[in-house]
């Protein structure tokens, strides 16, 4: 049975760290400009909200759910919370970890069709050693290794999301 390890990956302390990091890093290439932050529900809503509270550029929070066909773990369709402009607007996706690429391959693809300004990704997490799609994020929080991680957002069936450092489960 997968048990919670009871040592800690991620502290709080680097998580915001990190975020803070990459809040400058947007905040700069972003100047001028009023950021669509799209967050992909529900493991980075805790990125998102922690990201945001340290942007210097104006910003507006969108939300969406990518639902997963029931035989395989493929993408089916992209579920809107309320639908929001895309065309012309700068877009950042906010994905709390990249693993086989899929997800955010997927995603990238559809919104680009409609038309936005420009189209960026940022990742907390980022498990290279799984990936089956050729697919990098323009801003990487950490490269962490090849386990399933969770807290800070990231579940396992819907639990550990309210940890405020990231650990992983052991099989
Ligand atoms: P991908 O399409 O394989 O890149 O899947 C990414 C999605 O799978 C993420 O948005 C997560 O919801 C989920 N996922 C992948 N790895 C983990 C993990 O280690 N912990 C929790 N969720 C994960
Ligand atoms: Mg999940």
């Amino acid at each position: 049975m997968a048990e919670l390890s009871k040592e800690v990956l991620l502290t709080a302390e680097q998580l915001a760290k990190r975020i803070e990091e990459l809040a400058e890093e947007i905040s700069r290439d972003y100047q001028g400009r009023t950021l669509t932050a799209v967050c992909i529900l529900k493991g980075s809503f805790v990125t998102l909200a922690d990201l945001i509270r340290k942007l210097t550029c104006p910003v507006s929070c969108e939300f969406i759910r990518v639902s997963l066909s029931d035989e395989n773990d493929t993408p089916r369709e992209v579920q809107y919370t309320t639908p929001f402009e895309i065309a012309g607007k700068d877009i950042l996706l906010i994905e709390d970890i990249l693993d086989t690429g899929v997800t955010l391959n997927y995603l990238i693809n559809q919104l680009s069709e409609s038309g936005p300004r420009s189209l960026r990704v940022l990742v907390l997490l980022d498990k290279s050693e799984a990936r089956k799609v050729e697919i990098e994020a323009d801003y990487t929080g950490f490269k962490i290794p090849n386990r399933f991680v969770v807290g800070y957002g990231l579940d396992f069936n819907e639990r550990y999301r309210e940890l405020p450092y990231i650990t992983w489960m052991k099989s």
